[in-house]
């Protein structure tokens, strides 16, 4: 008996040295913790809806597509992940945008400038582009890096930081209400609110650089800083260097309460008898008439197509 169990106790020993040696190289080997990143919660690719009205699907893990593993959004209502990129009211990429009317559609307005991709009576938002003069082109490789939306006397301003290189567990996302600095806790679900007559709040969807926004009764938008990755700077041309990896916003709106008369890139795209004024069927449709949608700056309503404080009726 005695000498079983010391069989045993040797037999689990070995196991355990075994164990501990096949551990050690890829412990020695793994990087020295950094103090700047937040632990790790959420699993990579996934996504969860945290909308409670939704009890069958509130707080289950979705595992993002294959085809957008970084900007994938939960539909709470289907209870799916879905490419946010592809759902009217997106603003992604090169901006390439899909109109309310489900059209595609790209938009490549100016470099270090901004333009109003909303523009109704409470609800104006505009976007800063940046980018990079395309050598080969007449026009600018352009991305939306910030965005400032103006309602009710209110400002909220949602913006990538500027990096070199990308660090997805770095936050990169700026924002500011009423010109003072949210600070939103770097893990998912974390979230800031605001009571000023109607609820705006500002959650994580992901630990880092990737936020809701929503003005109840308004609007909502999904926003994630992404870089360019060197391999998109091969395939498009942009000649990414190693300063500056243009981070910038996958965006993502919902409108709740748009009137008829709406104008901006976007926003005249919700209007019931919009005509596209882009190419649609051309391989890339472009919308142009950039110079009705330039701002003075991106808390600005001046452009052209504003319809802010217009007091419009229609409905
Ligand atoms: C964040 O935004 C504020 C304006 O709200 C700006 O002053 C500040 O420079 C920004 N920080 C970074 C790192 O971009
Ligand atoms: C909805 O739209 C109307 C008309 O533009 C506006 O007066 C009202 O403030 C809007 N509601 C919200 C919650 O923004
Ligand atoms: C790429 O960018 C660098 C620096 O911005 C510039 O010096 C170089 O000429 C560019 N190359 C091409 C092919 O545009």
């Amino acid at each position: 008996m005695l000498k079983k169990l010391n069989l045993f106790g040797v037999l689990v020993l070995a196991i355990f040295t075994i164990l501990i040696i096949l551990c050690l190289p890829s412990s020695s080997s793994a990087a020295a913790p950094d103090k700047n990143i937040p632990p790790v919660v959420t699993p990579r690719g996934r996504v969860r809806c945290r909308s409670s009205q939704y009890k069958g699907c509130h707080l289950l893990w979705q595992r993002c597509p294959s085809t957008c593993p970084t900007t994938c959004v939960v539909d709470c209502a289907t209870c799916k992940p879905v490419c946010g990129c592809n759902y009217p009211g997106a603003v992604c990429q090169d901006p390439r945008f899909v109109g309310g009317d489900g059209n595609i559609f790209h938009f490549h307005g100016r470099k270090d400038r901004d333009f109003c991709l909303v523009s109704d009576d409470n609800l104006h938002i505009n976007g800063h582009f940046i980018g990079k003069r395309s050598p080969i082109m007449t026009r600018d490789f352009t991305w939306v890096q910030s965005i400032g939306i103006i309602f009710n006397n209110h400002k909220l301003l949602i913006a990538a930081k500027t990096a070199a290189k990308w660090d997805d567990n770095i936050d990169h996302i700026n924002i500011s209400f009423d010109h003072n600095p949210i600070s939103l806790p770097t893990h998912e679900g974390s979230m800031w609110q605001s009571r000023i007559g109607t609820l705006v709040s500002v959650s994580r969807t992901r630990n880092t650089n990737a936020v809701v926004a929503e003005v109840a009764g308004s609007f909502r938008v999904s926003a994630i800083v992404v870089p360019i990755t060197k391999e998109e700077s091969k395939v498009h041309g942009y000649n990414i260097t190693d300063e500056n990896c243009f981070a910038h916003l996958e965006l993502g709106f919902k409108f709740y309460n748009i009137s008829d008369m709406v104008d901006g890139v976007l926003g005249q795209t919700y209007r019931k008898n919009y005509v596209s004024k882009a190419k649609i069927g051309a391989k890339m449709p472009v919308l142009g008439g950039a110079h009705k949608f330039v701002s003075s700056n991106i808390f600005a309503t001046d452009c052209l197509a504003s319809r802010f404080g217009k007091n419009v009726v229609l409905k």
